[in-house]
Order: C-alpha cells, then sequence, then structure tokens
C-alpha cells in the first residue's frame, strides 16, 4: 500500500456502533453518526448497516447521505448560518432542520409556515478538548441561549411552525460526565415549554482517550449522569412517543482510523532525532490546530528498543510537528509508521498545503481484506485545477469578460 493512507477498521467502527448502543440501551434512543467526523462513504455505509441515521452541518453533507440511500427522515440538518437558497433546498428535500438563530427561524417560518422543525440550544455549558471546539459558551455562535428560549417559541408559533425537536450539542472530547449532566438538566427544563416534541437531542461530544494514560469516558456513569434524567423526563410525561437522540462523531470513529506514513529521513540536530515522513499537518491537522496528542507505532520494527523521536512531516511550517520527544520503537529510514487514533477529523479537515496531495483511504474489512475507500489523486491534478481559471481564460475572446456569474 502506498503511503500517506488513511486506514480505518470496519470491526473497530462496529465496535463502537456497539458501544454506543450499551450507553443507551435502557431509553428509546436514536443514534445518529455526524458526518463531519468523517464523511468517507465506506465509513457511512457501516453506520447505515449498524442502523444509525446521520446528522449533517452543510448541504455537501446532506446530498452525500441522499446520495449513499439515507432516507430524509434518517438525517438531521444542524443548519449554521444558511443562505435561504441552502434551507429552502435542504427543506425540500425533506431532511429536518435544526436551527439555532432565531432570525434564520424567522425565515424559516416565513418560507415554510406549518412546517416541522428542531430548535438549537445554547445550554451555556463550556466543555471540550480546546476551546475552538466549545460550542455552548456564552460567546458561541451556536444555539439560542436557553434565557431566549421563550422568544423562540414565539418566533414558530407566529408562524404555526411545528418544535418537534429540542437540540444541543455542547462540545467535543468531552471524556467528564459532568458538563453532560448540566446540560441535560437545562436542555429538559427547556423541553418542559414544548409540549409537542417528539425528541430530545443530546448532541455528541463524547471523548476518547488519545494518551495512555486517558481513562475513557465511563459507561456507568454516563448513564446515571444522562440516562438517569432523560428516563425520569420520560416516566414525569407519559404521553408517549418521545425518544432521545445521540450523535456522536469522535466516539465512533477515531479509534479506528490511523494514518500511515513513511520515514524518509532521518535526521540528529540540537541533541534530537526528527523522523521525517511523507506526510504532514495538512493531512492531520489536530496537533497544529489544538495541540492534540496522537499515538506513534512503528509498524516496520514493532519489537525494537522505545527511542524518543520529533515525529515531522513534509510541509514548510515550523508546527508541521505530529509528536514531540515521542518514544517510538527504533526508526529507520524506509520504516511504515501509523499515527493512532485519526479516524475522526482526520481526512476530514485535512487540506492540500503546499501543493500536497491528499492521503489515500481504505478500508480494513473484517476478514482481512482491504478496500479502497478513496484513490490517491495524482498531484497533476491539483495543478489542473490551478491552471483552469487562467487557461479557460486565455481561449475566451479578449472583448468578451468572464461573466460575474463565473466568480
Ligand atoms: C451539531 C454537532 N453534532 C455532533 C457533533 C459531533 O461531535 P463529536 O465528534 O465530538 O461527537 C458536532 C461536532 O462538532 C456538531 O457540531
Amino acid at each position: 500500500m502506498g503511503t500517506p493512507t488513511y486506514a480505518y477498521v470496519e470491526k473497530r467502527l462496529r465496535r463502537q456502533c456497539e458501544r454506543l448502543r450499551t450507553l443507551t440501551h435502557d431509553l428509546p434512543a436514536r443514534l445518529l453518526y455526524a458526518v463531519k467526523a468523517n464523511p468517507n462513504p465506506a465509513v457511512l455505509r457501516v453506520m447505515r448497516s449498524e442502523g444509525l441515521g446521520l446528522d449533517v452541518v452543510s448541504p455537501g453533507e446532506r446530498v452525500l447521505a441522499e446520495r449513499l440511500g439515507f432516507a430524509p427522515e434518517q438525517v438531521l440538518f444542524s443548519a449554521n448560518n444558511l443562505t435561504d437558497a441552502e434551507m429552502r433546498a435542504a427543506q425540500e428535500s425533506g431532511v429536518l432542520l435544526n436551527i439555532g438563530e432565531r432570525s434564520r427561524l424567522e425565515a424559516f417560518g416565513q418560507a415554510f409556515p406549518g412546517a416541522r422543525v428542531c430548535l438549537r440550544l445554547n445550554p451555556k455549558v463550556e466543555a471540550g478538548h480546546h476551546e475552538h471546539v466549545v460550542t455552548a459558551d456564552a460567546r458561541s455562535k451556536f444555539g439560542i441561549p436557553a434565557e431566549e428560549i421563550a422568544s423562540a417559541r414565539a418566533v414558530a408559533e407566529a408562524h404555526d411552525l411545528r418544535v418537534v425537536g429540542l437540540h444541543q450539542h455542547i462540545g467535543s472530547g468531552i471524556r467528564d460526565v459532568a458538563p453532560f449532566e448540566q446540560a441535560v438538566r437545562v436542555l429538559l427544563n427547556a423541553a418542559e415549554a414544548f409540549p409537542g416534541l417528539e425528541f430530545v437531542n443530546v448532541g455528541g461530544g463524547i471523548g476518547i482517550p488519545y494518551r495512555p494514560d486517558q481513562e475513557p469516558l465511563e459507561a456507568d456513569r454516563f448513564q446515571r449522569a444522562v440516562g438517569a434524567p432523560l428516563r425520569h423526563f420520560l416516566e414525569a410525561h407519559p404521553s408517549g412517543g418521545l425518544s432521545f437522540w445521540f450523535e456522536p462523531g469522535r466516539f465512533l470513529v477515531a479509534e479506528a482510523g490511523v494514518l500511515l506514513v513513511r520515514v524518509n529521513t532521518l535526521k540528529r540536530a540540537s541533541g534530537r532525532v526528527f523522523a521525517g515522513t511523507d506526510s504532514g499537518m495538512g493531512h492531520l491537522m489536530r496537533p497544529a490546530v489544538y495541540g492534540a496528542y496522537h499515538g506513534v507505532y512503528n509498524l516496520s520494527n514493532p519489537e525494537g528498543p522505545l527511542k524518543p523521536y520529533d515525529v515531522v512531516g513534509n510541509v514548510c511550517e515550523g508546527g508541521d510537528v505530529f509528536a514531540r520527544q515521542r518514544p517510538v520503537q527504533q526508526i529507520r529510514e524506509g520504516d511504515l509508521l501509523a499515527v493512532l487514533d485519526a479516524g475522526a477529523y482526520g481526512m476530514a479537515m485535512a487540506s492540500t498545503y503546499n501543493l500536497r496531495p491528499l492521503p489515500a483511504e481504505v478500508m480494513i474489512r473484517p476478514d482481512g481484506r482491504l478496500d479502497l475507500a478513496r484513490r490517491r489523486r495524482p498531484p497533476e491534478e491539483l495543478i489542473d485545477a490551478l491552471l483552469e481559471a487562467e487557461e479557460t481564460a486565455a481561449t475566451r475572446s479578449p472583448t468578451a469578460p468572464a461573466s460575474p456569474a463565473a466568480y
């Protein structure tokens, strides 16, 4: 297999789906997968075969879900500053919109009076592995602040909108149950004011242990902190039909993926050994963007003695580092390294910075078979795309300016 390549392990994806079912087994739960974590179609097909629906956050993700055969009822569209045209296309496709701004709700109500809608609440609980992934503190752009929920309800009523769902998503990479517990309390409190609710959506955000000294979120504690209040709410509102939705991304896919890179250069300098690879921060941005930790494993020398390395990439940036002073089994030039726990927000956030083509993606099937999940594109495709506009202009008559629509 060539490198760099993202490899996903189907068995592990299914194991995480099973864990999620266990976490929520004593609730009337509906499980969605947050596509943003990893939109590879092979991953989405596994999720569908596990009975999961999808949380999508953009027109692109919505259309991908549709093209893969997810029914509109299986998809929740958590909108975020959509244009009128994007909102209309989503509504007409039949998916349920989850709206987190009063002005968008107003526009939606005017365009689709009487429609079903979900409201995204900001419960003002700060949580997440890094400040960039906190989505529910007072500075967050997401959701209708809890104290404004009555006025949002008034907007909905003015347009006969049926608020069938109440949603929150407080942040990502959360391994402590306390923020979930706090936010669920706010969410359920707000739910009291919406008698027509069909579901309450607790969002995603469950973290995973990236570092060897980190523990996963404890299932028992999660069930007590989150499951119990949801069950109590159900008992207090026995009208029936209410379900609880969960929409994790990272929890389902992070540990199922590795980024495979090859070491091409070993360099000793300033008392360090740099292991230079054929990938970099463009392919896995999490270390550069969040200071995130990813384990590194030498597949070519698994029994080798542990030695400290700076495992770095081929991008022209000082921050192009997978791991600093990390003990890895002794590395030789030519060795194949696995950057671990890279299945979530890895390829999904990858870029072609420095004009480096994106990695390929493969799915490892339970019987050991490898299926190509996205082909590696030749660098020429990048260059062609860059030169396309100029080359098109060169073939246009000099007196005919490009139409503004071309921009
Ligand atoms: C609305 C929404 N739902 C779910 C998720 C998934 O989050 P995570 O991958 O942390 O579970 C996100 C990610 O930010 C999100 O924005």
